[in-house]
């Protein structure tokens, strides 16, 4: 089911997320944010995104990966997320988010992470990402606990973006 995309300004993108345990449907979750994923021509989307204060995010970078093939598509749901390791040193790269639509800002992040988290057979994984997948992660990590892409940008950046936020704060109103 493809579900809408709440947008800047909507209180759930602001909420914390639940722990997912394994009794819940959480194979039909990950099935509705990757159809709602990629019909909305993203790479990456969070339970709060649909309304759903969960800890579970999809990253499906199809879209990238048709245009370049030297990089791997990388297409997997991730249960309870947690970074157990950041490395110190960060990597600058552009962002996009599906809930603040046009806007591309830099955010520097950690270059490599170790993570753990639940596959969609609730297998406990632990691994240490890099490139797309480790940038892609913790932007969506970040929607778990109310994070945005743009807290984390330049603050001088952020103020020149305000009329832009306010017109989706409008829209999403609507
Ligand atoms: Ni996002």
């Amino acid at each position: 089911m493809i579900a809408s995309i709440y947008k800047y300004g909507s209180s759930v993108l602001r909420k914390k997320s639940a722990e997912i345990s394994e009794k819940e449907d959480f194979v039909l979750l990950s099935e509705n944010l990757f159809e709602t994923l990629s019909n909305s021509n993203g790479i990456g989307l969070a339970g709060p995104q649909i309304g759903v204060l969960k800890r579970i995010f999809v990253i499906d970078t199809s879209l990238i990966t048709q245009k370049d093939n030297s990089i791997e598509t990388i297409k997997q749901v991730y249960i309870n997320p947690s970074i157990v390791w950041r490395s110190e040193e960060l990597i600058v790269y552009s962002e996009g988010c599906l809930s603040i639509p046009e806007i591309y800002e830099e955010v520097e992040r950690p270059e490599r992470i170790r993570v753990k988290y639940h596959d969609l057979q609730f297998s406990s994984i632990e691994k240490e990402l890099e490139g797309l997948e480790a940038r892609i992660f913790q932007h969506e990590f970040d929607h778990l606990i109310g994070v945005l892409f743009i807290d984390r940008i330049n603050p001088l950046k952020r103020i020149q973006l305000a009329s832009k936020l306010k017109k989706i704060v409008k829209a999403s109103k609507k």
